[in-house]
């Protein structure tokens, strides 16, 4: 879908995991996903955030002038750390486009459980990203 935000500048994505503070409860999740909504939606950032076993896994996408920012702000953020990027790079058609930030945990579905019953490789980075990507989309 073409919107304002996108016709201004190409798309870009931003995929990575990183270890969350052992203390991050409830209130801080919902805090961080109602600064996240906001402020994605003033940039027109789109995308997803997953928490499991301790790790964040998040999709970032939208404009690459508004991405950019976000990301700085994410990258400084000590409610978690190790961020490990998996991938990134322009994107062609935006995968959450009407999630300003959507959110999910192992209770609604579980990632390792997922790469078990896909016998995919956890070793290879770039068969790691793609299994991220493919697992974030496949929750409804
Ligand atoms: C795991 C995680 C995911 C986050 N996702 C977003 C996000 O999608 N968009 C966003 O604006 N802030 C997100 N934040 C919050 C930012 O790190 C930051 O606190 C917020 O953007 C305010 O920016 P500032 O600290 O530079 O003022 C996230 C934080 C964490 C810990």
């Amino acid at each position: 879908m073409i919107n304002d935000f996108d016709a201004a500048s190409g798309l870009s994505f931003f995929l990575y995991r990183s270890a969350a503070r052992p203390d991050i409860g409830n209130g801080d999740l919902t805090r961080i996903l109602s600064v996240a909504r906001s402020r994605n939606k003033a940039a027109g950032l789109t995308g997803c955030l997953h928490h499991e076993d301790g790790l964040f896994f998040q999709w970032l996408e939208g404009p690459h002038a508004g991405l950019r920012p976000v990301i700085e702000s994410i990258l400084r953020d000590d409610r978690h750390h190790d961020v490990t990027v998996l991938n990134e790079g322009p994107l062609d058609v935006r995968r959450f486009e009407d999630w300003q930030m959507r959110f999910s945990d192992r209770d609604r579905k579980s990632l390792m459980d997922w790469f078990a019953a896909q016998s995919m490789s956890t070793v290879d980075r770039n068969e790691y990203a793609g299994g991220v990507v493919a697992f974030l989309q496949s929750i409804v």
